[in-house]
């Protein structure tokens, strides 16, 4: 079964390539390479034993989303749709550039497949929570104001979505509302690749631990958890690939009809603090690293109930935080070896 993957040389959108072809699904990538590497398709060819098949496509320009739609996916059966940007604090200081790549790209893609019964799935984000007011999170809690233009274009997405459904469109839709991703493949091939300077804890923590950043800044150690730093729910990359095939599989069941929201977490919460420790203990690696003052737009404490995509996506995490860091420390070492 072919499946588009928009952004599918990203970093999530890399790992979840590889997890479609395990499964048996033939991806059909397609990237505008404005934030990501062509080289990925190399790192990706290594790993599967083949190509997968590319497209550099910009999907803001309406009319090549639909030549490409009819020349050369006529015969998708799903989509995977990740492009889009996702740098909070850069959404702050360029809200248009997010509205529109966020919103143009979407929109693009809805309108050139609708009418084909195809099955999507709409990479999304914790961040539509904001801060909840009960922990862990369940996917039935009150969407908060947004705190960043980035997690704006997450809500009002998946308000698009659901607007699409209800005007009786025959597509599927899942969204998957991801915590934090990290971590890379086993291969240590693919991973994690910040432009400049890393704005993620994980990617800043193996370039402190390589010698690339001279200290980590812990944004706060002020806040009201156990050890004063802040709470995220940290996902292996991997596990968050295989979450794309569940929901892919949920959708070809007969019995699947509409949309359905679901939280991609592990249900356990760890402190930036904690992080670190785990770092240190998988790597053996002392991290060189700071309390600073906290940092504009975090939210204290977040971690999600994944009890519904164990029930019904039939998902739950396998990989834990040792391996999220040791894995991240292997391809932090591979990538300074070999740059792409
Ligand atoms: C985690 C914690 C920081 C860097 C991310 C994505 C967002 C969404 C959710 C997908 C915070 C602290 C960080 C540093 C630090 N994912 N930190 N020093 O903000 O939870 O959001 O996951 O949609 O798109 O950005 O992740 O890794 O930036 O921060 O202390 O140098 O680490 O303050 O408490 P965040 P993060």
């Amino acid at each position: 079964m072919k499946i588009l993957v928009t952004g599918g040389l990203g970093f999530i959108g890399s790992h979840t390539v590889i997890e479609l072809i395990n499964a048996g699904y033939d991806p059909i990538v397609v990237d505008d390479l404005s934030n990501s590497d062509i080289k990925i398709l190399e790192q990706l060819t290594k790993i599967i034993g083949f190509k997968p098949a590319f497209h550099k496509l910009d999907l803001c320009d309406e009319q090549a989303v639909k030549a490409f739609a009819d020349n050369e996916a006529a015969d998708i059966e799903g989509i995977i749709h990740f492009a889009a940007f996702k740098a909070v604090g850069e959404s702050v200081k360029l809200p248009l550039k997010y509205y529109r790549n966020n919103f143009f790209s979407l929109v693009n893609i809805l309108n050139a497949f609708e009418g084909r019964g195809v099955n999507l799935v709409f990479s999304s984000s914790c961040t539509v929570y904001g801060q909840p007011e009960q922990l862990p999170v369940t996917e039935d809690a009150p969407v908060q104001p947004a705190q960043s233009p980035y997690g704006n274009t997450k809500q009002v997405a998946e308000e698009i979505l659901k607007d699409v459904i209800a005007s009786g469109s025959d597509y599927k839709m899942i969204s998957l509302r991801y915590f934090n991703p990290v971590g890379a493949h086993e291969s240590a091939l693919i991973g994690e690749q910040p432009i400049g300077v890393p704005q993620n804890l994980v990617p800043f923590i193996t370039q402190t631990a390589i010698g690339k950043r001279e200290k980590l800044m812990v944004w706060g150690g002020d806040y009201n958890t156990p050890d004063g730093s802040c709470v995220r729910d940290y996902i292996h990359v991997v596990d968050l690939g295989r979450a794309h095939v569940a929901a892919l599989k949920l959708m070809e069941q007969q019995d699947f009809t509409g949309i359905d929201f679901f939280n991609i977490g592990t249900g356990k919460g760890s402190s930036v603090l904690e992080v670190i420790k785990a770092f240190e203990a998988a790597t053996g690696v002392k991290l060189n690293y700071e309390i600073a003052p906290r940092r504009d737009g975090d939210v204290e404490q977040v971690w999600g109930d994944a009890t519904k995509s164990t029930e019904k996506l039939n998902w739950k995490a396998e990989l834990d935080l040792n391996t999220m860091m040791s894995s991240a420390w292997n391809w932090e070492n591979y990538i300074s070896q070999n740059p792409l």
